[in-house]
């Protein structure tokens, strides 16, 4: 099932997000609906909170971007509970995007290497160090479930410059091709 994608200025993408208990109900359709939403709406990422749900899951997709990275080819995974417990190397600068603030491209500086911990779809527990794009991705989607939007990140001359898309937003004002939902 395609859900529709909570547009900022929504408050469930302002909520912390929750960790779910491991007997979770009906969490493998949650996940398969979360990459059939993500991958319709051509997004890398996804958050639980952009479907409207304040919870710690998130799905990532990577392999659109394997000609360019090899090493993602038919990278889909689930994230579940996943924390971010230090991060290190070098503030990165790089463009990103959301499914949940749609016409809006910006540089955000990044850490480029963070340590997690989560659950993977088999619920198997996992400690490790993530560099490279997929920890650029990590960095955004966890962001959601600490009720952060990376427009937050962007420094305040640029945000000065998106207000009015960004007003837009707000007033429910969304031109994407996929389904939304506005505040
Ligand atoms: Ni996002």
């Amino acid at each position: 099932m395609i859900y529709p994608i909570y547009i900022y200025g929504h408050p469930v993408l302002r909520k912390t997000a929750e960790d779910i208990p491991l007997d979770y109900p009906d969490l493998q359709q949650l996940i398969d609906d979360m990459y059939e939403t993500m991958f319709h709406a051509d997004g890398v990422g996804l958050a639980a909170p952009q479907i409207g749900l304040p919870i710690r899951v998130v799905t990532i997709g990577l392999d659109v971007l394997s000609d360019e990275y090899p090493e993602y080819k038919d990278f889909k995974r689930a994230y579940i509970n996943p924390h971010i417990i230090e991060t290190a190397g070098e503030e990165v600068v790089m463009e990103e995007g959301c499914l949940s603030v749609p016409g809006i491209h910006e540089s955000v500086k990044r850490p480029s290497k963070i340590r997690v911990t989560y659950l993977d779809e088999q619920m198997q527990e996992h400690d490790e160090w993530v560099e490279g794009f997929l920890a650029r991705v990590m960095q955004h989607e966890f962001d959601h479930l600490e009720g952060h939007v990376f427009v937050d990140r962007v420094s305040p001359i640029r945000r000065q410059l998106l207000k009015s898309k960004l007003t837009n937003l707000l007033k429910g004002k969304v031109r994407c091709s996929y389904k939304t939902k506005s505040c």
